[in-house]
């Protein structure tokens, strides 16, 4: 995989160590190394930086509500570069070393020491040693996963922190008396942290659900429900999901909790030791899809007129456009069946990568259609079906074949399975 991406020899250290250059910085390659050039060219589209993208209107939008209804003032930050420390992202997170998400199935590594920022929450202790103690954050994160209309290897995240003092909290006692039943359903049988005080967390949870009931207001209509449920993140103690009820069905909005002590940079405890701070994750894209009834996640990455022109006079403090999906081209179907080796630990994830390397942007879909154990020769065998459709154009059978002959070369030599 590495082999596509620009590799030189180092000859500031005289070595023969194999580097790749990436954002203009150097990085040695090793056994962890997955990047893909497909992947790190999209570190350059800042689409949060595209004034029309309904990513960057819904960050507005966003902002605009915490800087004219939310009574503490919020710091607005946003970070365009996604590389980080395997540290940064999983270790001071407390995620453990048996945790899928570090493995290279699962996200992009340059190396076994830096890597592609899985989520926002990886920035949230910079952040607080900066001594700001509520900010909101918002960025690009990267995660190996299948191919489908929801599902990009890039997506944009919004995290947003807040830090108490326990007399903070105590002041708001009697505003948020009437949030204890919701707030302790929230937390069902979660044991709390033992250095924090019960009422404290259940002040600081009510501070939250204040917080994302409002926004979720402000996004969704005020109207909308929203309901709460347990959860488990490693980094928070208690943790809650937040579902909002839109166009009939439960959307999965936030993940959020009480962020544990130990995720807390030393400079917030050192200025106050009895600190406690809330913490919530929201995917941006998800919230654009349903806001707009944008169908397909590939479409926030079009540069074609037809998606863009559409958002370009949607105003923050207006009801969001729906979009109007400019002609549906027809989609080409292509199947590939192969043999596992008999010995082979496949990982689906590895497919979809070749198929973005091959195919980026024009595959809307991958599903495994078929798959069964040949006990005649003992090997599985397995049938994915590859929907080819591009968002702005009519595509030809005669580049299909070229694209699906490409992929076959690939998978057999890559994969190391048997065609079929
Ligand atoms: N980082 C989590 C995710 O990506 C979301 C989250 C943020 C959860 C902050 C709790 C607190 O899923």
């Amino acid at each position: 995989m590495i082999s596509a991406c620009r590799r030189h020899f180092s000859l500031q250290a005289m070595k023969s160590i194999p580097t790749t250059t990436i954002l203009g910085h150097e990085y040695e390659i090793d056994s962890m190394t997955n990047i893909t050039p497909a992947i790190a060219s999209r570190l350059h589209c800042k689409l949060l930086s595209q004034p029309n993208s309904p990513l960057a209107l819904l960050w507005r939008r966003i902002q605009r509500h915490f800087d004219s209804r939310h009574p503490r003032v919020f710091d607005f930050l946003r970070h365009d570069d996604p590389i980080v420390t395997a540290k940064q992202n999983f270790d001071e997170l407390l995620i453990p070393a048996s945790h899928p998400s570090r493995s290279p199935n699962d996200s992009y590594y340059l190396n076994r020491k830096t890597m592609l920022r899985t989520h926002m929450t990886a920035h949230e202790r910079e952040v607080m040693a900066t001594g700001r103690k509520s900010f909101l954050l918002v960025g690009d994160v990267y995660r190996r996963d299948q191919i489908d209309c929801s599902h990009m290897p890039v997506f944009h995240q919004l995290e947003g922190v807040c830090i108490f003092s326990p007399d903070e909290l105590l002041s708001r006692e009697a505003e948020y008396s009437h949030l204890v039943g919701v707030i302790e359903k929230a937390i069902g049988s979660q044991v709390l942290q033992v250095e924090h005080d019960p009422k404290i967390v259940k002040l600081a949870l009510a501070d939250l659900y204040v917080t994302l009931h409002g926004l979720m207001k402000a996004l969704f209509g005020d109207a909308s429900r929203i309901r709460w449920q347990e959860t488990f993140f490693p980094f928070t103690q208690p943790s809650t999901e937040a579902e909002v009820f839109y166009d009939n069905r439960w959307l999965e909005v936030f993940g959020s909790g009480i962020l544990q002590q130990q995720v807390l940079h030393p400079s917030v405890l050192e200025r106050d030791p009895n600190a406690i701070a809330w913490a919530f994750g929201m995917g941006l894209e998800r919230v654009a899809m349903v806001l707009h009834g944008i169908s397909d996640i590939r479409l926030f990455w079009s540069q074609d007129d037809r998606f863009t022109s559409q958002f370009s006079s949607q105003k923050e403090d207006t009801v969001p456009i729906k979009f109007v999906p400019f002609s549906k081209y027809p989609p080409i179907c292509r199947d590939i069946s192969f043999y596992l080796p008999t010995t082979s630990d496949f990982q689906p994830n590895e497919l979809y990568e070749i198929i973005r390397e091959i195919a980026p942007d024009l595959v809307e879909a991958v599903t495994l259609t078929d798959e069964y154990h040949d006990v005649k020769i003992n090997r599985a065998s397995m049938c994915y079906r590859i929907v080819y459709r591009s968002m702005e154009r009519t595509l030809t059978d005669n580049l299909i074949n070229k694209l699906q002959s490409e992929l076959r070369e690939r998978v057999a030599r890559q994969l190391q399975v048997t065609l079929r």
